[in-house]
């Protein structure tokens, strides 16, 4: 399989994206942290959820941007224009260095929009939160 073709974001529903980003905060499962998190990933005009899942050995835990862009994925969809995320927090909360590596893969330039409970937004481009990310082209070896 080729790595995916990057795209620009497009017109994108934010409002949109917020709301369905928690209704997969609702299927977080933050037993340890308490800290629930919700993302929703647009890709191939449809839009896939998810919620952070814990685990009792901490570092297994896999972050709510990594499950929704996960289901993308597996349902072959690759081209992700937008993740919204939304977390139990009051501030915004920007997507971890991890996730921001996931996503990269999956198109720099898209659009990263997140919310917190007291309706605080932050808006940015994959690349302004990682500049210079690791890319499928770094893979290519001289020999
Ligand atoms: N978490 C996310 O789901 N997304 C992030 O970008 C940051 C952190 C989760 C992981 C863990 O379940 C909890 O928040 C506390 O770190």
């Amino acid at each position: 399989m080729s790595p995916a073709e990057p795209r620009a974001p497009s017109e994108v529903n934010v409002d949109k994206l917020l709301e369905l980003a928690r209704r997969g905060q609702q299927a977080a499962y933050a037993p340890y942290s308490k800290f629930r998190v919700g993302a929703a990933v647009l890709g191939g005009d449809k839009v896939f959820r998810g919620g952070n899942i814990e685990n009792a050995s901490y570092s297994a835990t896999i972050c709510a941007e990594r499950v929704a862009a996960s289901q993308a994925v597996a349902a072959g969809i690759r081209d992700i224009v937008a993740v919204g995320i939304a977390s139990s927090s009051p501030l915004a909360t920007a997507p971890c260095g991890v996730c921001r590596q996931f996503l990269f893969e999956f198109n720099p330039d898209m659009l990263v929009v997140a919310e917190g409970t007291s309706g605080e937004r932050h808006t940015w481009t994959l690349s302004e939160l990682l500049p210079a990310g690791f890319e499928p082209k770094h893979l290519t070896q001289a020999d």
